[in-house]
C-alpha cells in the first residue's frame, strides 16, 4: 500500500502542476510540521503510522467534502483504523495544541494544508517569525498564535485572508514593528470577530484600518507602544501604551474607564475632562494629537478612588476609623471621607494613608480590580477595589466582613482593613506578598525563567490550600465558604507557599454580582453541577472547586468547557476517557512525572483518585476538607528534597520548560 502510493505521489509530481498538493496532510505533517516543532515532543510522538489517525493528539481531520472524520466516538470503526493515515480522501482540518511544550519554529508549510481552518498553538514557547506563507493558506481562519515566543514583524499577507478569517490572536509574543495594514484600501473583512494584538512589542499608530472592519467585536492592542489617532469602536482596549492627549469621539459608546489605563495623561470622556478645553474639543482632540508623556504601567490609584474625594486638611481620624472591627454609629454620615475598618494587623494603617496610596493593577475581575500600593510611609498593601454597585447595604455585608476580617490561617491571605468611601466605594486591604504569582499563571503561563513545577512542589501547594479552606470550613463562629476557589485565587511564593485570597468575598456582593462570579466559575469549570444561585454555595461547592483545581494541578491544563478556545478542557471528563482507554498515566502533566519513579507510591493516583473523589456530580459522596488535608499527608511523594530550594529557573533560556 504505502509503496503503490508512493508511485503515485511520483507520477502526480511528473504530470500535474506544481500548486496542486501531491503528498497527503499525513506526510506533510510527519515530513514538515512535526520536526519544526522538535521531533521529539511527548504529544507529537502520537503522530506516527502505528497509531491511527484518530488518535493523533491534537488535530482534527475532514473528507474532502468537508464532513469530519468521526474521531470522538471511541466505539466507531475509524477510531481504530490504522488505513486511515493512508487515505488520500482525508485532510487537516485543525491543529489545537495550546499549552504543548511546542518549541521550534512555524514551518512555512503549514499554509500547504488546503482544509487547514484553525491553528491554536497559544501558550508555547514557539519562537522565530510569523512565516508570508501562512497568508497563502486556502482555508485558514481561525489563527491563535498567543503566549508564544514568536518576534519579528507581522506579515501583510495575513490579509489575503482577511475574507474567511474569524479571529487572529498573537497575544503576548514579542512581535514588532507596525501592525501591518491591508495592502487593499478600505477592506473590511466581513467575518473577522477577535483581533488580539495585545503584549507585544508593536510600535507605531493605533491600527485604524480596524474601524473599517464591520463585524469586529474585540479589539486588544493593549500592551503595546502604540500612539493613538482618532477612533471609534465598540470595545477597546488600550490600555498600557503609550498614549497621551485628547480621546478621540467614540461615537457615544460607552468605556469602562480601566480600558484605558496605564497611558500617558489621557483626558476626555470617559477619562477627566480636558483642562482648558470643552467637552474633549481642545486643539488636541482636532488633530487627535499624541503627546507621548509617558510609558510603563504605573497608575495613580487615587485617580480611581481617590479622584473626587475632597482632601482632608485637619485629620481627624478618630471619627473616621474603627480599629478590630468596631464601628460607629455616626460614621456613615460623619461628613467625613469615609470609614475605616481596622482588623489585627492593619493597626499601622490610616485612612489618609490609604486615600492617598499609588498604585498598580495587579488583577482585574468582574466585580473590582486588585492594586499593589505603596503607602506614604514606603510600606505595600495590596488593595482591592469593589466595583460601584456591587455590595450589599452596609447593614448586610458589615457583619461578613468583621468575619472575614477575624480569619487568621497560614494558608489565607489576611485581610487587615475594610474602607467604605462617601459614595460607597468599597476597598478591602490586604497584606501585599512580594514576588507572589497566582497558580493560574505558575501552571499555565510559559515564560522563561518560570519554575519546574515538579510533584513535590505541586503537593506542597494542594495540601496548603486544603488545609486553608479546611480552616474555613471548620471556623469556630460560623463555617465560611470560600466561594471563588480558583487558581487565581491562590498566591505562591517562591518557597510554593500557597495562600488563598478571596475568601468569603461573594457575601459581600449584591446576589445580581454574586451570580457573576458564580457564571465565571461556570465558564472555568469550577462550578459544582448542583449550584444554582451563589447564595446556595456550601462547603461541599467548595469541595467541588478543590477538586477541579486539583484536576488542574495533576492534569497542568485549564478546566472549563472542551471546545471553547484556549484549550480550556472538560478535567473530570478527561480523567474518565483516560481511564476507561487505560491510559491513566498519560493524563498527567508531563513536568509532574519527572523523577517520579512509581505515580503509585509517590501518591499521584492517589491524588487524581481524591480529586475525581472531589468533584463527583453527586454532593453528599464528596469527601469533606479535612478528609482531604488527610489523604493528601498520607500520600506524599517520596522525594521532597525540590521543596527546600527556592524556585530555580527551568532550565535552558529557548525552552522555557
Ligand atoms: C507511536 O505512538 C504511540 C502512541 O500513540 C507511541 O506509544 C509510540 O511510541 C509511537 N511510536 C513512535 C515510533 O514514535
Ligand atoms: C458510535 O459508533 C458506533 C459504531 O459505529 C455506533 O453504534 C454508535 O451509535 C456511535 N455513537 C454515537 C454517539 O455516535
Ligand atoms: C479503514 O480506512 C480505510 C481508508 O479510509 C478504509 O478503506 C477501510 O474500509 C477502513 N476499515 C474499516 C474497518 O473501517
Ligand atoms: C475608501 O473609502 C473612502 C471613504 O469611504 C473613499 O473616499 C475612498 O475613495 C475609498 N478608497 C478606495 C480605494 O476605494
Ligand atoms: C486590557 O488589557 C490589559 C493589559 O493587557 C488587561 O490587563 C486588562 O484586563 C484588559 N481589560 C479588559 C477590560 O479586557
Ligand atoms: C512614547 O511616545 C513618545 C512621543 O510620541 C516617544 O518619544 C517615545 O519614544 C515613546 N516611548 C516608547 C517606549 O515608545
Ligand atoms: C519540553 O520540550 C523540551 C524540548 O523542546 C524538552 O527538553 C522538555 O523535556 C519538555 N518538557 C516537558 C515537560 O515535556
Amino acid at each position: 500500500m504505502a509503496i503503490s502510493l508512493f508511485i503515485i505521489s511520483i507520477a502526480l509530481t511528473l504530470t500535474l502542476p506544481l500548486t496542486l498538493t501531491i503528498s497527503t496532510d499525513v506526510d506533510l505533517l510527519l515530513t514538515t510540521i512535526k520536526p519544526s516543532f522538535s521531533n521529539n515532543n511527548i504529544i507529537l510522538t502520537t503522530w506516527n503510522t502505528s497509531t491511527p489517525l484518530c488518535q493523533w493528539k491534537g488535530l482534527k481531520w475532514v473528507y474532502t467534502n468537508q464532513t469530519p472524520l468521526p474521531c470522538t466516538n471511541i466505539s466507531s470503526p475509524h477510531y481504530s483504523n490504522l488505513s486511515l493515515s493512508k487515505d488520500n480522501n482525508i485532510h487537516l482540518f485543525s491543529i489545537q495544541l495550546p499549552s504543548a511544550n511546542l518549541s521550534g519554529t512555524l514551518p512555512k508549510q503549514l499554509a500547504d494544508f488546503t482544509s487547514l481552518q484553525s491553528l491554536y498553538l497559544s501558550f508555547n514557547s514557539i519562537s522565530g517569525r510569523i512565516p508570508v506563507e501562512l497568508g497563502y493558506s486556502a482555508s485558514l481562519s481561525d489563527i491563535d498564535l498567543g503566549h508564544n515566543l514568536l518576534s519579528g514583524s507581522v506579515p501583510v499577507s495575513i490579509w489575503n485572508l482577511c475574507d474567511r478569517l474569524i479571529s487572529i490572536r498573537v497575544h503576548g509574543n514579542l512581535l514588532s514593528g507596525s501592525i501591518p495594514e491591508p495592502g487593499v484600501m478600505n477592506i473590511s473583512c466581513d467575518s473577522l470577530i477577535y483581533f488580539d494584538f495585545g503584549e507585544n512589542k508593536f510600535t507605531g499608530g493605533f491600527p485604524e484600518f480596524v474601524t473599517g472592519f464591520k463585524n469586529v467585536r474585540e479589539v486588544d492592542v493593549s500592551g503595546n507602544n502604540l500612539e493613538l489617532g482618532g477612533l471609534s469602536l465598540n470595545k477597546l482596549n488600550v490600555s498600557y501604551n503609550n498614549f497621551s492627549g485628547v480621546l478621540p469621539d467614540f461615537g457615544g459608546l460607552k468605556f469602562g474607564v480601566e480600558l484605558f489605563e496605564g497611558n500617558g495623561e489621557l483626558c476626555g470622556p470617559p477619562l477627566k475632562r480636558c483642562r482648558g478645553s470643552s467637552g474633549g474639543l481642545g486643539s488636541g482632540a482636532v488633530a487627535g494629537v499624541v503627546i507621548g508623556l509617558m510609558t510603563g504601567i504605573v497608575v495613580l490609584a487615587s485617580v480611581l478612588i481617590g479622584y473626587s474625594q475632597r482632601k482632608k486638611k485637619n485629620r481627624d481620624e478618630e471619627d473616621d476609623v474603627f480599629e478590630d472591627g468596631e464601628e460607629d454609629e455616626n460614621g456613615a454620615d460623619g461628613g467625613g471621607d469615609g470609614k475605616l475598618i481596622i482588623f489585627q494587623g492593619g493597626e499601622h494603617l490610616t485612612l489618609e494613608d490609604v486615600l492617598n496610596a499609588t498604585g498598580q493593577v495587579m488583577e482585574k475581575t468582574n466585580y473590582g480590580t486588585t492594586y499593589k500600593a505603596k503607602l506614604a510611609d514606603g510600606g505595600t498593601i495590596a488593595l482591592r477595589l469593589l466595583r460601584e454597585g456591587s455590595c450589599k447595604d452596609d447593614g448586610l455585608w458589615l457583619p461578613s466582613v468583621k468575619q472575614l476580617g477575624r480569619i487568621r490561617h497560614e494558608s489565607l491571605v489576611p485581610l487587615r482593613a475594610f474602607y467604605e468611601g462617601k459614595r460607597g466605594e468599597k476597598l478591602l486591604i490586604y497584606d501585599y506578598l512580594p514576588n507572589n504569582k497566582t497558580l493560574h499563571e505558575l501552571l499555565h503561563e510559559a515564560r522563561p525563567g518560570k519554575p519546574v513545577l515538579n510533584w513535590a512542589r505541586r503537593h506542597k501547594i494542594a495540601l496548603a490550600i486544603a488545609k486553608g479552606l479546611a480552616h474555613l470550613h471548620s471556623n469556630t463562629e460560623a463555617p465560611i465558604t470560600h466561594g471563588n476557589m480558583r487558581s487565581r485565587n491562590v498566591l505562591v511564593d517562591d518557597f510554593f507557599v500557597a495562600r488563598l485570597t478571596d475568601c468569603g468575598l461573594y457575601k459581600l456582593m449584591i446576589p445580581a454580582v454574586a451570580d457573576e462570579i458564580l457564571a465565571a466559575a461556570k465558564a472555568d469549570g469550577y462550578k459544582a453541577p448542583e449550584l444554582q444561585k451563589m447564595k446556595h454555595c456550601n462547603s461541599r461547592t467548595d469541595v467541588y472547586a478543590f477538586g477541579i483545581l486539583l484536576l488542574e494541578i495533576l492534569l497542568g491544563k485549564k478546566p472549563g468547557k472542551t471546545g471553547t478556545r484556549d484549550g480550556f478542557v472538560d478535567l473530570p471528563a478527561v480523567v474518565k476517557v483516560a481511564v476507561l482507554e487505560e491510559t491513566t498515566m498519560e493524563v498527567f502533566d508531563v513536568e509532574i512525572l519527572k523523577g517520579i519513579r512509581s505515580p503509585m507510591e509517590d501518591g499521584l493516583v492517589q491524588a487524581l483518585k481524591l480529586a475525581m473523589g472531589c468533584c463527583a456530580p453527586v454532593a453528599a459522596v464528596r469527601p469533606s476538607m479535612d478528609e482531604v488535608v488527610k489523604q493528601l499527608e498520607e500520600n506524599r511523594p517520596r522525594n521532597r528534597s525540590a521543596l527546600y530550594s527556592p524556585a530555580e529557573p527551568r532550565s535552558g533560556i529557548d525552552t522555557p520548560f
